[in-house]
C-alpha cells in the first residue's frame, strides 16, 4: 500500500502542477496530549481551542515542557515515531506532549492538496498554542516542535504564526522536498520560524534521485548524517529502491531523532563543508566544535554537520 502510495506521489509530483483548490476542514485537526499521568499509546486525552474546561479537566500540567509533534503526508499523529517519541520523552522527563493529528488533511495520494493545507494547519495549531499559553498558563520558553517531511513545514508556519511567543525550537525531520525547493523561505521552514531550528537531512535531492527531502541548508544547523541523500540499509539493490520501500531513507530521520531521545549513544557530528570533503577525512576535527545531533543538540552552534550512523538500530556510533 505505501508503495502504491509512492509511486503515485512520485508521478505526481513530476507529471503534474495542476493544484487543487484547498477545502479545509479544520474539525479534521486533532490534538493529541499525553503526560505522565495518561502515558498509554492509546491513551492521549484530545484537547480543543477555546475549550477551557476541557482543558481544565485534562492532565495538562503549565509547569512542564510542553513537546509538540506534527506528522507528515500519508502518516497519523496516533501511531508510527510520534507514539515512539512520546514513549522515550515520557522514560526521560514529565512532559506535556502534543501530537497534531492531520491525517485527514495529509492523506494519500493526494500530496498537492496536503500541500496546500500546511499554511492553514500550522495557523491553527499556532492559535492552540497561544489559546494554551493565556488560559492554560504554559510556559513559552519550555515549547519545542519537532515535524516529519510535510509535519516540517507545518512546524515553520507554526513558528511563524504564533503571537504570545517566540517558539524556542524547531527540529525540523528530512523536510519534505517536493514543491517546496520552489517556494520562497517564508512558505518553508525557515530559520526565522524559531530561536533554533535543527534540520536532519536523510533523504535530500531530487524525485529523480530517488529522494523526497529538502538537501538544501534550511536551519541554523543543518545536520547531513551519511550524507543525508540515501541511508545505509536502503539502497542495497540500488537508489530507486530507496523509495520503492516505503522511502526508507526518508523515515531514518525520525528513527535517528526517537534514538537520540534517550541520549545514551552519541550522534557525534562534525563540521564540514561537503560529504565529499567529510569523506576524504578532511572534517575529523571539531574545529569551532562537534554537536551532538537530535534532542540534545547544542544550541549555540550554526553551520553544516555530517556523521555516519549503522544501518540498523542502534544507529548511533556514540
Ligand atoms: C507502545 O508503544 C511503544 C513504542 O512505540 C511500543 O514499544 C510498545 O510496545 C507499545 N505498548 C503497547 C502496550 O502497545
Amino acid at each position: 500500500m505505501l508503495k502504491l502510495v509512492l509511486l503515485v506521489v512520485v508521478v505526481q509530483a513530476v507529471l503534474s502542477r495542476a493544484r487543487t483548490a484547498p477545502k479545509v476542514n479544520l474539525d479534521d485537526v486533532h490534538f493529541l496530549l499525553w503526560t505522565r499521568s495518561n502515558p498509554g499509546n492509546t491513551s492521549y486525552y484530545e484537547l480543543f481551542l477555546d475549550n477551557k474546561e476541557n482543558l481544565d479537566a485534562s492532565p495538562f500540567n503549565p509547569s512542564d515542557p510542553t513537546f509538540v509533534m506534527i506528522h507528515g503526508f500519508a502518516a497519523h499523529g496516533d501511531r508510527d515515531w510520534p507514539v515512539d517519541a512520546k514513549t522515550e520523552l515520557l522514560a526521560l522527563g514529565s512532559y506535556n506532549i502534543l501530537s497534531v493529528n492531520w491525517a485527514r488533511l495529509a492523506n494519500a495520494p493526494w500530496y498537492p492538496a496536503a500541500v496546500n493545507h500546511v499554511p492553514q494547519v500550522g495557523i491553527y495549531t499556532a492559535q492552540l498554542l497561544d489559546w494554551l499559553k493565556f488560559e492554560g498558563g504554559m510556559d513559552g520558553s519550555k515549547v519545542q516542535i519537532t515535524g516529519h517531511s510535510l509535519g516540517a513545514h507545518v512546524a515553520g508556519a507554526v513558528g511563524q504564526n504564533l503571537v504570545a511567543f517566540t517558539l524556542p525550537m524547531i527540529t525540523g525531520l528530512d523536510p519534505a522536498g517536493p514543491e517546496f525547493y520552489e517556494k520562497t523561505a517564508s512558505e518553508r521552514l525557515d530559520p526565522s520560524d524559531a530561536k533554533f531550528v535543527q534540520i536532519i537531512h536523510t533523504n535530500g535531492g531530487t524525485i529523480l534521485q530517488s529522494c523526497v527531502g529538502l538537501k538544501d541548508s534550511v536551519g541554523h544547523v543543518d545536520f547531513y548524517p551519511n550524507g543525508g541523500k540515501h541511508q545505509p540499509g536502503c539502497v542495497d539493490y540500488g537508489a530507486w529502491t530507496d523509495l520503492l520501500e516505503g522511502g526508507c531513507s526518508h523515515r531514518r530521520s525520525h528513527d535517528l531523532w526517537v534514538e537520540s531521545i534517550s541520549g545514551s549513544l552519541s550522534f557525534t557530528s562534525y563540521p564540514c563543508e561537503d560529504w565529499e570533503s567529510f569523506q576524504a577525512g578532511n572534517c575529523d576535527s571539531c574545529g569551532q566544535g562537534c554537536l551532538e545531533m537530535g534532542f540534545h543538540v547544542d544550541h549555540s552552534l550554526r553551520g553544516t554537520y555530517y556523521l555516519t550512523t549503522n544501518s540498523d538500530s542502534p544507529y548511533a556510533r556514540g
